[in-house]
């Protein structure tokens, strides 16, 4: 039985996976769980509900608590999850609207604002890792802190000997778990080819475990019948709905292979900036959406000390991170996508690239699954993207405008050198006290 860190207890995401837990409680048996969160009373809501939850559905659970204290919360573990958010909710809706006051797409992980966020994220997370390994030298860290490729590049270059960091996303799972109910399948069953960077990928093939291959028939239902988010927590929202019917466009402007949704948003950056609403961005929606929901329902079980009307699942988002867990811990070698360095994977990009891509899990970390060469197209999508990422990286250590500048100029976003500017002058004075001095 293992020990279980949640870092980010406050999210609202956390209840889902709490849910996962429970019914995922065979593939991860927990001795004790632990939420830490730099928001006390944010945490504490989530946690007071999450103490009747466990005691009603997980009561072989020895131990629940939650803190504020590092020292508590990573003492003795042998898994933690990272979910923070620098800066919070507030901090997302600056990073929606102030490229949308330039007529440039706001969105929390790309474009300017995930430029922004990754600058934040940056030091908070060297210093949470350093801080996991003072008290936890072996605990295997899963990471899915926004935005990810950021994230990912940046601790690569920091902790570049840590073998026990992975760095993994949920939105591929999401999207097979849409393809897996539109064959009536099991999620679980499917087997994706995939390459690219976080955000930034494609499925190359689907097949089932037996190698029956699945790819030109969810190509044709998506062209033909459509293509809807399934998953619990993202089935019934507006947002996520419009975001799947253009991933069936892109499918049917450039058909050779299957597009992460996030595609969106480099190919088609104005339809996208001309749907968005500066006074209603998504970091609003969740506020008075899932959030509101999240906390009246953490309310509802909290005053009445039991889940009695309560509607409560798991998601695929937590089911993953659980099972990718139990796969590193148990040596299981299942396989997963999750980020990892290039190194050859996709044999004519950068070696240094975080690449996304499909890895065995085992006992001594990701063993990805060669690539090969991509195509003309993609190789110089990938390459242009990587080289923004990178150069976000190199300005947060070089403390540099110009890279800044440079990485905005090349995002598929921006590319007007005034427009970067203003958007980036803009996004200095909003993140004062976050980002380094520039
Ligand atoms: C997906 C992505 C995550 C992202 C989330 C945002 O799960 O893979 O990277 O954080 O969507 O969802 P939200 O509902 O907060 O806009």
């Amino acid at each position: 039985k293992k020990n279980l860190v949640i870092v980010g207890g406050g999210s609202t995401y956390t209840l889902g996976i709490i849910m996962s837990l429970i019914e995922e409680k065979e593939t991860l048996p927990l001795r004790k769980l632990t939420f830490y969160d730099t928001d006390h009373a944010r945490q504490e809501k989530i946690a007071k509900a999450t103490e009747v939850i466990l005691r009603e559905k997980y009561p072989e659970l020895e131990e629940f608590k939650y803190t504020t204290d590092m020292e508590t919360a990573f003492t003795d573990i042998d898994v933690a999850f990272l979910q923070i958010r620098t800066g919070g909710l507030k901090m997302r809706e600056q990073d929606e609207q102030i490229p949308l006051r330039h007529g440039i797409l706001g969105q929390e992980t790309c474009g300017p604002g995930g430029m922004a966020y990754g600058m934040r994220s940056i030091p908070d997370m060297i210093e949470l890792i350093k801080d996991i390994r003072t008290y936890s030298e072996d605990a295997w860290i899963m990471n899915y802190t926004n935005p990810a490729a950021i994230v990912a590049e940046a601790l690569k270059r920091e902790f570049p000997e840590d073998r026990r960091v992975l760095n993994i996303c949920d939105m591929p799972i999401a999207i097979m778990k849409s393809y897996a109910d539109m064959l009536d399948k099991d999620v679980w069953d499917l087997v994706p080819g995939y390459f690219g960077l976080n955000h930034f990928g494609w499925f190359t093939k689907i097949e089932d475990k037996l190698g029956q291959d699945y790819t030109e028939v969810i190509k044709d239902k998506i062209v033909n019948e459509g293509f809807i988010p399934t998953d619990s927590e993202i089935a019934n929202d507006a947002s996520w709905q419009a975001t799947f019917a253009t991933a069936r466009k892109m499918l049917m402007d450039f058909p050779e292979y299957l597009p992460n949704t996030y595609l969106q948003y480099y190919f088609y950056p104005e339809d996208m900036a001309r749907k968005e609403d500066p006074d209603n961005t998504r970091a609003r929606q969740v506020i008075g959406g899932r959030q509101k929901r999240v906390h009246e329902t953490c309310d509802k079980i909290t005053g009445s000390q039991s889940l009695e009307g309560v509607e409560l699942t798991g998601d695929i988002h937590g089911a993953y991170m659980i099972r990718a867990a139990a796969s590193l811990i148990h040596h299981l070698n299942h396989i997963y996508i999750v980020m990892v360095k290039n190194d050859g994977i996709i044999s004519n990009i950068p070696e240094d690239a975080m690449v996304e891509v499909p890895a065995m899990l085992t006992k001594d970390g990701p063993k990805p699954f060669a690539v090969g060469e991509i195509p003309a197209f993609y190789k110089g999508l990938i390459e242009n993207q990587y080289a923004y990422e990178k150069l976000v990286v190199d300005a947060y250590y070089e403390q540099s405008y110009m890279k800044m500048l440079q990485a905005l100029t090349l995002n598929r976003t921006v590319t007007d050198v005034n427009m970067a500017k203003a958007v980036l002058d803009d996004l200095i004075e909003a993140n004062r006290g976050y980002w380094p001095e520039l």
